[in-house]
């Protein structure tokens, strides 16, 4: 350890006889060695560069995220050399009357630059605890409290339901008694499960706030994990597989439309249409347009190819929480309790959108291609079409389930006393089958269009059961 600490002085030293032009005096000198890379130097990184250097797209092929990373460089080469911080691309970024980095951010200031220039003399000395601040999940074997359960998701063929239980995935019999399969993932928390309609995949979405976003992507048949991807600085939140299951295209808390590819070798796209957190993201039928909508309260559609605005199609006074698609309808539902359907074809007509995405407006043609469902007794939290996309059903703040067909706006079917509040619903294929999940972290599967009952489970184990007095 004494080597180690006081390489970088005699590191500095040398360099600085070496290098006439770093002669540092004996104030810079013991500034040099005090330099900590995790106390000093990456706050700054984290604050100023992490966010676009990092992560499956770090820009440029450049990863800060440890020492290592930044002395291996990216498609222009190291950051830097240890000791020669003026000569280095990290400071030539960094400093000047414009300096290119941060892009499109102010740039850093004199002292922060000055940390940087220090730190690389004095040895550029890695004091970073290995794995510290590290992203670890804990799934417990049993819960204290059944956790709250975000998202289901029926198999093609009907027999089983994935469940979102905070970090796992639950594979639960439909149709039997047997156990459920627990399916762990990396996420903190996963907010959207869905089966490729080939039956082979099955994905899982989420990621930690502030941190990533993450997609994994399972077998279908056996839970086994094919790969997991990591994309950008917040998490996922709901969206839908693109109808050739290459593609999933997921809403985020960083305002983006991510579409993220199954094949880990290609490459995901982000399309940047929204101002506030993208809530929910479905695809049409045809692949060819994406319907959006989130917490800035606009329904947007756009083209799944190139993420170029085709329309706002629609603001709500409240946030959008969730959006379909059939192959004639986008549809839109949220906080404002409404559930309305935009005829795409009207509504898509001779487009005069110019600009980006969030200066378009919708026009008063409105009136001809929105189509308003019965509206509902509270927020809405979620819908589910069915795996034919005839029917769509709608949940939420309120202790019912309302299933409607999509052509005629009518409704078929209302499920009372649901566990409120309900956070995710699915239908099966024909809309025969509605699974209901929420709060309370039980599943409920009922027969439609009765509503009858089939089974209610807690889909993983729980500790303690507190009794609740009738
Ligand atoms: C908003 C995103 C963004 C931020 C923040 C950002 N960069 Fe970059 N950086 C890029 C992009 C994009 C490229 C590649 C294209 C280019 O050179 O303009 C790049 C390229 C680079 C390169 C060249 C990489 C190579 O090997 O070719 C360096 C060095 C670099 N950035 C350093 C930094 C540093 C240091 C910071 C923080 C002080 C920072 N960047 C912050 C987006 C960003």
């Amino acid at each position: 350890m004494i080597v180690l600490k006081y390489f970088p002085l005699v590191f500095v030293l040398w360099t600085t006889s070496v290098n006439g032009a770093e002669r540092l005096s004996p104030l810079e000198k013991s500034v040099a060695e005090k330099i900590s890379f995790r106390k000093d130097v990456w706050p700054i990184v984290k604050r100023h560069c992490w966010g676009c250097h990092s992560g499956a797209d770090a820009k440029g092929g450049l990863s800060m995220n440890t020492v290592a990373a930044m002395l291996k460089g990216g498609d222009g080469g190291p950051l830097f050399e240890i000791g020669k911080p003026d000569e280095s691309l990290l400071l030539e970024q960094i400093t000047g009357d414009e300096p290119e980095m941060p892009q499109k951010q102010p740039p850093l200031s004199k002292a922060k630059i000055n940390i940087m220039r220090h730190w690389i003399l004095g040895g550029a000395q890695d004091d970073s605890i290995a794995g510290e601040g590290e992203f670890k999940v804990l799934i417990p074997d049993k819960y204290k409290v059944a956790p709250a359960i975000n998202s289901v998701s029926f198999s093609v063929d009907g027999k089983r339901l994935a469940v979102a239980c905070r970090s796992e995935v639950v594979l639960v019999n439909v149709e039997d008694n047997n156990p459920p399969l627990r399916v762990p993932s990396n996420s903190d928390l996963l907010s959207h499960l869905e089966f490729s309609s080939d039956g082979k995949l099955l994905a899982a979405a989420g990621g930690s706030p502030a941190r990533f976003g993450e997609v994994s992507f399972f077998n279908a048949t056996d839970g086994k994990l094919i790969s997991t991807r990591r994309i950008g600085h917040d998490s996922f939140f709901r969206g839908s597989f693109s109808p050739d299951n290459k593609v999933i295209a997921l809403g985020g808390a960083d305002g983006a439309i991510h579409l993220v590819a199954v094949d880990a070798k290609a490459e995901s796209k982000r399309f940047e249409l929204h101002s506030d957190w993208v809530f929910d993201v479905a695809y049409t039928p045809d692949g060819k347009t994406l319907i959006s909508g989130g917490r800035d309260k606009t329904i947007k559609a756009c083209s799944a190819e190139t993420g170029k605005l085709l329309r706002s199609l629609d603001s709500s006074t409240e946030l959008i929480s969730s959006v379909a698609a059939d192959g004639l309808f986008g549809i839109a539902a949220g906080r404002a309790r409404t559930l309305v359907g935009y005829e795409l074809k009207i509504a898509l007509q001779n487009i005069e959108v110019t600009g980006a995405g969030n200066g378009a407006k919708p026009i008063s043609r409105r009136a001809q291609y929105a189509k308003a469902f019965e509206s509902q007794p509270g927020e809405i939290l979620d819908t589910a079409t069915s795996g034919d996309r005839k029917a769509i059903a709608v949940a939420g703040a309120f202790g019912d389930v309302r299933v409607y067909n999509i052509a005629d706006r009518k409704r078929t079917a209302l499920i009372p006393n649901v566990p409120n509040p309900v956070y995710s619903i699915a239908l099966n294929q024909d809309a025969t089958r509605l699974a209901v999940g929420g709060k309370q972290g039980t599943v409920g599967i009922y027969q439609l269009p009765e509503g009858k009952l089939l089974k209610s489970l807690t889909p993983v184990p729980v500790a303690e059961t507190i009794a609740i007095s009738p």
